[in-house]
């Protein structure tokens, strides 16, 4: 229980790698605030669920699209009268095309959702989180490599990935530790709307040095280690999960 009492607060917690971070912080004593977007049926199964492993749970909607919605969230979190140990910019959304077919909406909504949006709540819930806490941001390799009509969400992850740095610069003298986790690609809904799904399969079926597939485990296994005390002087950093997959040259 190393997390007892501890407040965990994580955007998309519905799905995916979200809800797996959900899980494996309630298992270890956190109380969990998740965020959705679309399904409050399936977010209140989750926090039901959650409850049940002896930690307070409570989902919110919150569509990060929407700049009042998140000061509004952030308010709301704000009276709740408590006070943030980890704050898990997990959620993220975007159009899949390359950099010719992407139109400037395109551009915007999803830079909105992966970039601005997740600077604006940091920024808000920093006022309430407590000394010697955490901000991660999940980001993904499509920040420095070309994937394959991953156009503006990769340039969005790349903005998140600068946010981390200044982030945790200015943050850190208030002992709030910036950090992003740079996923390799795992089988989560997300992947379901790329165009190229042989492309992914491909990707997915391909042998990392490990010769272990990457899940969702691993990626909420990395945000527990950097909200431990022991990562108390990592500081703006990206750590790549990939199982050593991009040791390869080919
Ligand atoms: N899967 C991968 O291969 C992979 C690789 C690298 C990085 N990542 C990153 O890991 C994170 C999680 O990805 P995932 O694969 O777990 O995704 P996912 O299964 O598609 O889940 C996405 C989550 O984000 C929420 N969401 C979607 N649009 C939103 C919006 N406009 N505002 C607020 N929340 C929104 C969804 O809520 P609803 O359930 O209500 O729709 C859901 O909880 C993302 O940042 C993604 O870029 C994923």
């Amino acid at each position: 229980m190393i997390f007892k009492n501890k407040m965990l607060l994580v955007t998309g917690g519905s799905r995916g790698i979200g809800k797996k971070i959900c899980y494996e912080f309630a298992q270890r004593g956190a109380n969990i605030i998740f965020t959705y977007v679309r399904s409050s049926t399936e977010a209140k199964k989750i926090e039901t669920e959650l409850k049940k492993l002896g930690v307070n749970a409570i989902s919110k909607k919150l569509n990060l699209n929407s700049n009042n919605d998140i000061n509004k969230f952030a308010d709301e979190i704000k009276k709740l009268n408590v006070k943030i140990d980890f704050l898990i910019n997990n959620a993220a959304s975007g159009v899949m095309k390359n950099s010719i077919e992407t139109t400037e909406k395109h551009w915007d909504w999803t830079m909105q959702i992966n970039a601005k949006g997740p600077w604006i709540l940091s920024k808000k819930l920093s006022e309430i989180m407590n000394k010697n806490s955490r901000i991660i941001n999940i980001s993904s390799p499509g920040s420095s490599k070309v994937l394959k009509n991953y156009f503006s969400i990769g340039v969005s992850k790349a903005a998140l990935e600068s946010i981390t740095r200044y982030m945790a610069y200015d943050l850190a003298p208030k002992g709030i530790n910036v950090n992003s986790i740079s996923a390799s690609l795992l089988e989560t809904d997300a992947i379901q709307h790329f165009p190229n799904q042989s492309e992914i399969k491909k990707i997915l079926n391909r042998k990392n040095p490990t010769q272990k597939k990457l899940l969702t485990d691993h990626i909420a296994k990395v945000a527990i280690m950097l909200c431990t005390e022991e990562s108390e002087m990592i500081i703006g950093q990206n750590i790549l999960v990939d199982g050593g997959d991009t040791l390869l040259l080919s």
